[in-house]
């Protein structure tokens, strides 16, 4: 069978992981050390055997506290570095990467700590690597808008630094219309949107990020399959979704990989994309989240590069790299 080498050899643009999330144990208890940190953990394969999540908030509540150990510029430089490294060795020719600065001001890190250690390791790969990236800004929606508005406002002098804001966090319980008017405001700022909605959310979540928020794009969007006139919508609108397999796995969202919508979406037209949300807590960078759904659904070659082609045509790309990479 060769699927699985066609997978890993397909160049291919990733579009939906946060780099707190590529933080490997291994990192994570060398940055403790550094910094003189205890993780309550006896070394890291303890806190790898500790990644049995039970759904999104059982992986955020362990993902926030990983966090921690990220403190200064070469942290956030290193942690981007190893990614895109990775990420490199895997085919990704582009890769649109989200951070969430909330969860580092929160612990009295400066917003340039964050951005400039990110934004030295992208320009670094593409020298060295030839692998192209950008940053997206995520604000956390289990906190306030005024909260996010302060976000954007301490990111604004690193505005050139990233292309777009997304919305990230606990789905349930915070839709996307708490966050209307500092959308609305990144939009006055031309920047590109994107949300996480219809993870665990219904599709009403899709609805409204893409209603009220103008998202360019929808993160996960798996729930659309029960929403018959929302697949219409998207399939006929060409709006790129997301789709994490391996997490949505480790979060049972679906049962079993086996039983995945993402087949679906693509038979119904939708411009799906496979990516690795956060590879280092949910068993695997991107080509391990493609060999693993194509292995559970039996998706065929045909399906691989329909796969990669929208993975292009949902980057934020210029026309003309586009093009030369369709
Ligand atoms: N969903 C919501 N918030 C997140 C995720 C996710 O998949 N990954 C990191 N933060
Ligand atoms: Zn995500």
């Amino acid at each position: 069978d060769r699927l699985p080498a066609l997978l890993a050899a397909m160049p291919k643009a990733e579009l939906h992981m946060h780099i707190e999330g590529s933080l490997e144990p291994e990192m994570a208890f060398a940055l403790a050390a550094r910094h003189g940190i205890a993780l309550p953990y006896a070394d890291s394969a303890a806190l790898r055997r500790a990644y049995a999540f039970g759904d999104l908030q059982s992986f955020l509540d362990l993902y926030y506290q990983g966090a921690a150990v990220l403190r200064t510029e070469q942290d956030f430089y290193e942690l981007a570095r190893a990614y895109l490294a990775r990420a490199a060795t895997e085919n990704v020719v582009h890769a649109e990467i989200f951070f969430d600065p909330q969860t580092h001001t929160a612990r009295g890190v400066p917003m340039a700590t964050v951005i400039r250690g990110l934004a030295r390791a992208g320009d670094e790969a593409r020298r060295e690597r030839g692998i192209s990236s950008a940053l997206i800004l995520c604000f956390l929606r289990h906190l306030s808008e005024r909260e996010a508005f302060e976000t954007l406002e301490q990111a604004l002098p690193f505005r050139d630094a990233f292309i777009g804001v997304g919305l990230d966090s606990s789905e349930r319980g915070h839709p996307p219309e708490k966050f209307a008017r500092v959308f609305a405001r990144c939009r006055e700022l031309d920047l590109h949107i994107v949300a996480h909605a219809g993870e665990e959310g219904p599709p009403a979540y899709i609805w409204a990020a893409l209603d009220v928020l103008k998202a360019e794009r929808i993160d996960h969007g798996v729930q659309a399959v029960h929403d018959a006139a929302l697949m219409q919508r998207l399939a006929r609108e060409r709006v790129p979704l997301t789709v994490c397999p391996l997490s949505n796995q480790k979060l049972q969202v679906f049962p079993d990989l086996a039983r995945h919508s993402l087949p679906q979406l693509l038979a119904g037209g939708l411009c799906a994309t496979v990516n690795s949300d956060d590879p280092a807590y949910f068993g695997g960078y991107v080509n391990a989240n493609f060999q693993a759904l194509f292995a559970a659904t039996g998706l065929d070659a045909q399906a691989a590069w329909q796969l990669a082609a929208n993975s292009f045509e949902a980057s934020f790309v210029d026309a003309s790299a586009k093009q030369r990479w369709l």
